[in-house]
């Protein structure tokens, strides 16, 4: 009998599971253009209320992922093992990563995208170093992966277009929301990218998409079963954004903030994440027998200064000024730096990740829209952290703008930044490991 979309909805509706065939024959219709958006918003809305089994949740996002191209890594050598962050502040862990596992030997091939909101984006930070770029076409990519052991490309326009229609769908429905649907719409992504493992930072806190620890660790779960039974090892670290990682918020600002990093010089939780992330990612590229093993191969290439060795050719090799790494002040630089003063004193008892992400998108560092022109210099570099001390007058960041005028900005982190008289506890940096 001739499937109707209408069944479907209903079917979902009333609670029922839906077949693979149907969830099948919903995604290739959808991405022909043959069910119309306003059904399949009634499907999304009713998945909302309803939810997915894992057998569905998994079907969806192979569906998705088979609805566009799908990347062949099969002619690199070795365990290709890619890694994702659900979208945080100032993270620029995967600049820091990539290079860093890459010494080991295991290969990296990622394809990343741009900032948008809050949030940033690896290329966007890429780009802010002269002569980068990340618009390859995939044999160059290929080849530039089993030389390097690391290449970094734009993401495809081809690949998973049901997602992208989807995600639009679910932005102006109100069904973003949706655990099954952000798992698939991640997953999906992943898989069709084609690594062979996968590792998963999962944020929460304030900055991220799940505010909870609870809420983090079920998409952790769904995400990491979705990638199992995929036959990709996949495993999710719960890490924190109740505020930003490391000090800088800004496209070059946390290009210099990941040198230090590589260099062993950098903010203490942007390096223990990597390490965390990169011991895993080690591990499954099988270049190390144990996490502990993988752990210090990685601390001796920041030592011994392998891992800056890697990202300088990593730079070089897609046309990127490679000077920037000793002499950083060949990065976009920012006219006006400007000290934002504490009017108290105490210690820093929150700094809301979201809040310090959207100031400095205000500076031009983001895009408010995916269309913005965004200022590679702008951005935010922090001062303090949650459980610093702080004095009257001491600065709590400083402004990189490239306009004089930043009484919004101020205004802006100084809501987003609270003092207290008691110290509180730093928030853990590692709220949890998930795999199996
Ligand atoms: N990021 C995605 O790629 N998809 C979602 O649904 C949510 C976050």
């Amino acid at each position: 009998m001739m499937m109707r979309m209408v069944d479907l909805i209903a079917k979902k509706r009333d609670g029922y599971e839906l077949a693979t065939e149907e969830i099948d024959f919903i995604i290739q219709n959808y991405t022909k253009h043959l069910i119309p958006d306003y059904q399949m918003s009634a499907l999304t809305m009713a998945i909302y209320f309803r939810g997915m089994t894992e057998r569905e949740r998994t079907d969806l996002t192979m569906a998705m992922a088979r609805s566009g191209e799908q990347v062949d890594l099969s002619s690199i050598e070795g365990i290709k093992v890619d890694k994702h962050s659900t979208g945080g502040v100032g993270d620029s862990t995967t600049l820091i990563l990539a290079p860093l596992v890459a010494s080991a030997g295991v290969p990296v091939a990622k394809m990343s995208g741009r900032g948008l909101g809050h949030t940033g984006g690896t290329i966007d930070k890429l780009e802010s170093v002269p002569g980068f770029h990340a618009e390859i076409d995939k044999n160059t990519f290929i080849d530039l992966v089993n030389k390097n052991k690391l290449a970094v490309v734009s993401q495809s326009g081809n690949m998973t277009p049901a997602d992208k229609k989807l995600y639009a769908l679910r932005d102006v429905t109100a069904t973003v929301d949706s655990l099954p649907l952000i798992a698939s719409s991640i997953m999906s992504k992943k898989i069709a990218a084609g690594a062979d493992a996968i590792v998963l930072d999962v944020k929460t806190g304030n900055g991220a998409f799940m505010k909870t620890y609870e809420e983090a660790g079920e998409l952790a779960r769904a995400m990491v079963q979705i990638g199992n039974t995929a036959n990709r090892k996949t495993m999710a670290v719960i890490s924190d954004m109740s505020q930003p990682l490391g000090f800088a918020v800004g496209n070059a600002l946390e290009v210099k903030e990941a040198i230090d990093t590589l260099r062993g010089e950098g903010p203490r939780d942007l390096t223990e994440l990597c390490l965390t992330l990169g011991s895993y990612m080690v591990l499954f590229g099988k270049k190390a027998t144990d996490l502990e093993s993988a752990r210090r191969l990685l601390e001796q290439f920041i030592a011994d200064g392998t891992a800056l060795q890697k990202f300088k050719a990593f730079l070089e090799s897609q046309g990127g000024d490679s000077s920037v790494v000793d002499e950083p002040e060949k990065l976009p630089q920012a006219k006006y730096k400007i000290s934002l003063l504490s009017e108290t004193e105490g210690y820093i008892s929150e700094m809301s990740a979201e809040d310090i992400g959207l100031a400095a998108m205000l500076l031009g560092a983001g895009r408010a829209e995916k269309a913005s022109v965004i200022d590679l210099a702008a951005g935010i570099v922090l001062q303090k952290k949650i459980g610093d001390p702080v004095s009257k007058g001491e600065a709590l960041a400083v402004i990189h703008s490239n306009t004089e005028y930043v009484e919004p900005i101020k205004e802006k982190l100084y809501e987003s930044i609270k003092i207290s008289n008691h110290k509180p506890a730093p928030p853990p940096l590692i709220h949890g490991i998930i795999s199996e």
